[in-house]
C-alpha cells in the first residue's frame, strides 16, 4: 500500500533536485504517493503566499513531506516559511546526520547525528530595542525561552533515537555555567532522562564552545549530540562541514503532527537552471523519510547505491570535485539500483 506524502519542489535548484530524487525513489520502489504542492516563490506566484493554505492542508492530511529549498523573499514582510511550518506542525526535533561518504576529505569515517531543539530558545524572537536619548537602538534586548516540556521532549527523542538506531552515546551540549536558567534547565532534565537509559545508552556532556573545538580536533568521540535551538543551528552546519559541505547534508524536522524532510542547503540561485546541482542531500533526506515510515530496508539499499555511485563509479557533481551533471548522477544511481 502506498503512503501519502506531500512533495514541495521549491525554488531555484529545488525542482531540478526534486525531479532527480523522485526518479531515484521510483527506481528504488519507494512506497510514497506524492501530492505536489507549492511553497516559496512558487507559492507567491500561485497563491500570493509563500506558504499557501492548500500546502498546509496537504501536510496536515499526509503528516509527511519532502521539501525542496525555498527562497526567502527579502522585504515584503513575509515570515519565514520554515518557521511557520515548524510552528504549525510543532516540529520540535531537527535531526541532522553527518556521515562521510567520500574518502580523502578533511575527515574520514565520520558518522554522527545532531538533534537540535527546533521551537524554543532564542528563536522565539522576543526581541526589542530600548531608546536612549535620540538613539532609538541604543540597547537591544532578546529573551530566550526553554520549557520543561520542550527539554524533555527533545532529550527523550535523542535517547529513543539512539536506542532505535543502535547508537551508543548521547552528548548533552549546553552553556549551563553561564546561562544557568535557559540552558541549565536543559542540562538538568537531560541528566534526569539519561538515568532511565542507564546500561543501554551512555550519556556525556559538553559546554558548547568546548564542543565546537572538539568537533574539529576529534569528531569521532561523538555519536548523538542533543542541544538547544541556537547552539544546534550553529553546530549542525559545523558537522555538515566535517563531511563535505551542504550538498551532502540532509535534515528531518520531526513533530507531533507531521514530519518534514529536506536538504540543509538553500535554493542555490547561483547554479539554478544549469543542471549541475547535487541532489544527494535531498536524496539522503528522502532516505530519512523512508526510515521514518519503517522502510529501513529501502533506506539501506539507497545508502549502498549512493556509496557505490560516488566511490566505485566515481560519478560526482561539481561541488564534490567531479564533472557529472544532476542527470548523469541520477542515471548512475538508477543504474546501481537496477
Ligand atoms: P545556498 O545553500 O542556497 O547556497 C550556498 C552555496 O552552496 C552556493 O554557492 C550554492 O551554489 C551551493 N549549493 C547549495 N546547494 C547545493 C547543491 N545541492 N549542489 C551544489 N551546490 C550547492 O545558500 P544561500 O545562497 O545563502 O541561500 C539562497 C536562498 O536559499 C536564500 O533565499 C535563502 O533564504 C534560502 N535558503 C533556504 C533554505 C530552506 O528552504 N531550507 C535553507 C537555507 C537557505
Ligand atoms: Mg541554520
Amino acid at each position: 500500500t502506498l503512503i501519502p506524502a506531500t512533495l514541495i519542489p521549491g525554488d531555484g535548484i529545488g525542482p531540478e533536485i526534486v525531479d532527480a530524487v523522485v526518479a531515484v525513489l521510483d527506481a528504488l520502489g519507494a512506497p510514497f504517493a506524492f501530492d505536489t504542492q507549492d511553497a516559496g516563490m512558487a507559492g507567491i506566484e500561485a497563491a500570493g503566499d509563500p506558504l499557501p493554505q492548500a500546502t498546509l492542508d496537504s501536510i496536515a492530511r499526509t503528516g509527511l513531506a519532502l521539501k525542496g529549498p525555498l527562497t526567502t523573499p527579502s522585504g515584503g514582510g513575509y515570515r519565514s516559511v520554515n518557521v511557520r511550518l515548524r510552528e504549525a506542525f510543532k516540529l520540535y526535533a531537527n535531526v541532522r546526520p553527518a556521515r562521510s561518504l567520500i574518502p580523502g576529505g578533511r575527515f574520514e569515517n565520520i558518522d554522527l547525528v545532531l538533534l537540535r531543539e527546533n521551537l524554543e530558545g532564542y528563536y522565539v524572537a522576543h526581541e526589542h530595542f530600548i531608546p536612549v536619548g535620540d538613539d532609538p537602538k541604543a540597547v537591544a534586548v532578546s529573551q530566550g525561552v526553554t520549557t520543561r516540556i520542550g527539554c524533555e521532549r527533545i532529550v527523550r527523542y535523542a535517547f529513543e533515537y539512539a536506542v532505535a538506531n543502535g547508537r551508543k552515546k548521547v552528548t548533552l551540549v549546553h552553556k549551563a555555567n553561564i546561562l544557568k536558567a535557559i540552558t541549565g534547565l536543559f542540562l538538568e532534565i537531560g541528566r534526569n532522562i539519561a538515568r532511565e537509559y542507564e546500561g543501554r545508552v551512555a550519556v556525556d556532556e559538553r559546554i558548547v564552545d568546548a564542543c565546537a573545538m572538539q568537533l574539529v580536533m576529534n569528531p569521532w568521540q561523538f555519536d548523538v549530540i542533543v542541544t538547544t535551538n541556537l547552539f544546534g543551528d550553529i553546530l549542525s552546519d559545523q558537522i555538515a562541514g566535517l563531511v563535505g559541505g551542504l550538498g551532502m547534508a540532509p535534515g528531518a524536522n520531526i513533530g507531533e503532527k507531521a514530519a518534514i524532510f529536506e536538504a540543509v542547503h538553500g535554493s542555490a540561485p547561483d547554479i539554478a537552471g544549469k543542471g549541475i546541482a547535487n541532489p544527494l542531500a535531498l536524496l539522503m533526506a528522502a532516505g530519512l523519510m523512508l526510515e521514518h515510515v519503517g522502510r529501513q530496508d529501502l533506506a539501506a539499499k539507497l545508502k549502498v547505491a549512493i556509496d557505490r555511485t560516488l566511490n566505485e563509479d566515481r560519478v560526482r557533481t561539481g561541488d564534490l570535485g567531479g564533472k557529472a551533471t544532476t542527470r548523469e548522477l541520477t542515471a548512475a544511481l538508477i543504474a546501481r539500483l537496477h
